[in-house]
Order: structure tokens, then C-alpha cells, then sequence
């Protein structure tokens, strides 16, 4: 007997068939104040639209209150752990909530960097090699195998927190410090100069690519979200080939790490053209400034409609039939 994947879709035209809906935002990670942007955006719209929405906070208030007051579906708007790594969807399902994204897997995997590297390279998906830095006696190794400049991440953080480029190699040490005093898993990366860009995936398509240029040493947290001289390009001026090939590179990720409904791949391009795979959000930025609105937006599609095909996302799920 083979198993088959069904993907189930739902398009919704009425704001009255979504029912009650929780959207949860706040949160306790380090990125509590993107998701309360976040939220507090994707509410608005959903509102707008007609969506009996209601904010909730799970800092705040116990999960089982959604069974209680009688909500019928989730859009989750939490960024980092116990919002985007699985451990929430997990709580959900036992509710019987549905919600918006990637289920438990894809957003315990799309959370870690490491593993999201090592599913996309069985894959053939392009992305730089590394080295998991494990204690200080690494590091030299790590020094002789990658070369320089290079840069250390701790696997599971997001908006760049506690990453840092090393282009010499006394920098190393105190890079390593900096990941390790966040968590126990962290990793370094041959630094690629090149231009960077982001993939958006809603409903099983991706949406154009967007370059990121930005008078940064990178993409770091300050130029993400408060620099003002970061510079965003939808169309990204790719050809029509490179554009589709990021693209499948996009859907073969979210295909590889069981990533479903939305999210952003984001890659660095080198000199010569080649994308490498950096990561995969499964809960990106949703503020109407964030990278997922402006690629919807050169679609045609505006915020509110993107919120709206989010939400359709929660009636989505992989279900595998004999
Ligand atoms: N190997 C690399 N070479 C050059 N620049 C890199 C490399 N890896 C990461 N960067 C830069 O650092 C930024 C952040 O890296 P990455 O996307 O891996 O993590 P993150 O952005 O912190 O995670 P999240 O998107 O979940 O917030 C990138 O956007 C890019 O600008
Ligand atoms: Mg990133």
C-alpha cells in the first residue's frame, strides 16, 4: 500500500465561516515586541474584513481559555520558541484548535537552523557548509576547516540575536561566548559575500523573491527593524530563471522540513549566482512593513488579503491517506 499526502485547502469568501478566531500575539520570547507589531497588524486586518477576531495572549491567559470561550480557529502571530517552534502547535492539537502554518514537525525543525541545513542538504538543496561548535576546543578547527571570514549562530534564535561575523580569527572566541551564553547549540558558517534575499511561501506557492541591501555588516536585528536605511527590492531584479529556481529551492525546503501553509526561506547569493539556503521562518514578521506583505503586495495581494489566506491556512492540513 503507498501513502499519499493530501494537502487539504480551504478558500473562504465569508468572514463567517472562520467563526470565533483567537489571534495569539505577545508571547514570552525575546521577540515578544515584533509579535505584539505583528498581532496587533494581522488583528486590525482580520477586523477590517469582518473576522470576529479577538486578541489573545498566552503570557497572559492559560491555552484552555480558547476551549472556553469558544474559539473556533487560531492565527498565531508569536515569533521564537513557545510561539513558532512546535511546542504551541503541539498544545493546539490536543485542544482541537486548528491554527494557521506549519504543524508541530515543521515548526520544531523551521526553529532550529542546524536541522533545517542538514534536511535541506539530503535534499540537494544548496546551503554552506558548517561546523557545530560544541566547547572552546573547536574553535581552531573550526578556524582550519571553514576559513575566514566566517559567522557563529546559535541554532535556534531568531532575528539575528547572538550571531556575529569573525573576520579574525581572535574574534572567534568571544563570537563563540556570545552564542553559547543563549543556548547550548551553536554553529559557524563560511561567510558569503554576495547578495541576500527572501523567499515568501503562502498556500504552496512562492511569492517573488525580495533582495535585501542593507549598509550593515548584515541583516542584523537593528537594521531588520529599526534602520532606516535598509533597503528592500520586489521585483528583485533576478532573471526569470534564477527567480524560479529560488523559488522551487523555496517549496523544496518547506517540502524537505515539513514546513506547510506560510513562511519566508531566506538564501545568500554568491558572487557567482549560486543561492545557499540560510533558513526558514515559520512564523515571519507580519508587520506591514515585514518582507511577506511586500511580496504579496508586488502580486497584487494587500495586507489584508494576505491575513485572510493566512487564516484559510488553518482549514489546511497534511493528511496521509492509504
Ligand atoms: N553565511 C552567511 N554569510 C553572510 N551573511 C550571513 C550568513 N548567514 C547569515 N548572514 C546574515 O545574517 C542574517 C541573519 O541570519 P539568519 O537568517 O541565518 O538568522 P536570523 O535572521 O537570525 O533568523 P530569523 O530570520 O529567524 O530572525 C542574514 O539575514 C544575513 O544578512
Ligand atoms: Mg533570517
Amino acid at each position: 500500500m503507498r501513502l499519499r499526502h493530501v494537502k487539504e485547502s480551504r478558500h473562504v469568501t465569508e468572514a463567517k465561516e472562520f467563526g470565533r478566531v483567537a489571534v495569539l500575539f505577545g508571547g514570552t520570547s525575546t521577540e515578544r515586541e515584533i509579535s505584539l507589531l505583528s498581532g496587533n497588524a494581522c488583528l486590525q486586518a482580520l477586523l477590517r474584513r469582518g473576522v470576529d477576531a479577538h486578541p489573545f495572549d498566552p503570557r497572559d491567559k492559560p491555552l484552555n481559555e480558547l476551549v472556553t470561550r469558544n474559539f473556533e480557529r487560531v492565527f498565531i502571530a508569536l515569533h521564537g520558541p513557545g510561539g513558532e517552534d512546535g511546542t504551541l502547535q503541539g498544545a493546539l492539537e490536543f485542544l482541537g484548535m486548528p491554527y494557521t502554518g506549519s504543524g508541530v514537525m515543521g515548526s520544531a525543525i523551521g526553529m532550529d537552523k542546524l536541522r533545517t541545513k542538514r534536511l535541506a542538504q539530503a535534499v540537494g538543496i544548496p546551503t554552506t557548509e558548517y561546523m557545530v561548535l560544541r566547547s572552546p576546543a573547536d574553535l581552531e578547527t573550526c578556524l582550519e576547516r571553514l576559513g575566514l571570514p566566517l559567522i557563529v549562530k546559535p541554532a535556534t534564535q531568531g532575528s539575528s540575536v547572538g550571531m556575529t561575523k569573525v573576520e579574525k580569527a581572535e574574534q572567534l572566541s568571544g563570537a563563540f561566548q556570545a552564542a553559547a551564553l543563549l543556548e547550548p547549540n551553536v554553529f559557524a558558517e563560511p561567510w558569503i559575500t554576495g547578495a541576500e534575499y527572501t523567499v515568501a511561501v503562502l498556500q504552496g506557492r512562492a511569492l517573488p523573491s525580495i533582495r535585501i541591501e542593507t549598509p550593515a555588516t548584515f541583516y542584523d536585528y537593528q537594521a531588520k527593524y529599526f534602520r532606516t536605511d535598509t533597503k528592500y527590492h520586489c521585483p528583485s531584479g533576478l532573471s526569470a530563471e534564477a527567480e524560479k529556481h529560488l523559488a522551487n529551492l523555496s517549496l523544496g525546503t518547506f517540502e524537505a522540513i515539513g514546513a506547510e501553509g506560510w513562511g519566508r526561506a531566506d538564501f545568500m547569493m554568491d558572487k557567482a549566482g549560486k543561492p545557499y539556503l540560510l533558513e526558514v521562518n515559520t512564523i515571519p514578521g507580519m508587520t506591514d512593513h515585514s518582507l511577506v506583505p511586500k511580496a504579496a503586495g508586488a502580486l497584487g495581494i494587500n495586507f489584508e488579503q494576505l491575513v485572510w489566506q493566512v487564516l484559510e491556512t488553518s482549514f489546511c492540513r497534511t493528511r496521509i491517506v492509504a
